[in-house]
């Protein structure tokens, strides 16, 4: 079998990657992205990290260390109580924030952000439900495929800067009329020979962009990697390529 080509010792980061910060603190959090210096500018901070300082950690990326955030705090609640939460995090100046994709719930965060740069993308259907989650939470019958691209649709009407979705939905929701112009982030990325851990409906980087996605999220991968720089440039170099 013939052997990859060497990796170039560097190469600028590429925004496109978004590294999910899945550590349990902020200690550990700024560990890392320090170790991953100028190959990663995109950071994901989620609700694991909530009770572990992960605002904190979002401003000391952003302000210190000038990358990109993604807040991934997938609200869901009745209007007033989006709208405040939102307006609180959009006093951050943050990049990315998520919220489920019910329209009632995206209207409400697009006010919430208004004035702001905030970009508020949806969440479609959870990646890690499938049919019978949906029939327990007594969700519309129907091919789960529809039910995501639906939902992204609604989500855009609603006015949805983004919307989550995995790498196989991409490209149906990349066709919609109303995706023109939005954004669409897959996590559930792998890179070959990489372990897919708990990921169920994977894809390469350069596959998910091929499909028509404008950011991946890759976590474990990188930040778990033995030589998490390595494994940032080799994403950064194969997203070169597609
Ligand atoms: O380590 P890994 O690459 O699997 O991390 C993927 C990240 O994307 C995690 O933070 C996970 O919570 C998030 N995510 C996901 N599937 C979704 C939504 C978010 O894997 N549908």
């Amino acid at each position: 079998m013939s052997q990859p080509a060497p990796l170039p010792a560097s190469l600028p980061a590429d925004d496109r990657l978004i590294v999910a910060l899945d550590v349990p603190n902020v200690v550990q959090g700024l560990e890392i992205a320090q170790r991953i210096g100028d190959q990663v500018s995109f950071y994901k901070i989620g609700l694991g990290m909530l009770t572990g300082g992960g605002l904190a950690l979002a401003n000391e990326l952003k302000q210190e260390m000038g990358k990109r955030i993604f807040l991934d705090m997938k609200f869901f609640d009745i209007p007033a109580t989006v709208e405040a939460a939102v307006r609180g995090i959009a006093r951050f100046d943050l990049d990315f924030l998520t919220v489920h994709g019910d329209p009632h719930v995206v209207r409400a965060a697009r006010e919430g952000a208004a004035g702001s740069g905030l970009k508020i993308l949806a969440v479609t259907v959870l990646t890690a439900m499938d049919r019978a989650d949906l029939d327990a939470s007594m969700i519309v019958a129907g091919e789960m495929a529809d039910i995501v691209t639906e939902r992204a649709d609604r989500a855009f009407a609603a006015g949805a800067d983004g919307v989550i979705a995995s790498p196989h939905e991409a490209a149906r929701i990349r066709a919609l009329p109303r995706a023109a112009g939005r954004l669409i982030v897959t996590p559930g990325v792998r890179p070959a020979g990489s372990a897919a851990n708990d990921q169920k409906r994977i894809a390469t980087p350069g596959d998910a962009v091929r499909l028509g996605a404008d950011h991946i999220v890759v976590g474990r991968p990188v930040w778990s990697a033995p030589d998490p720089v390595a494994a940032a440039r080799a994403i950064v170099a194969e997203l070169a390529g597609a």
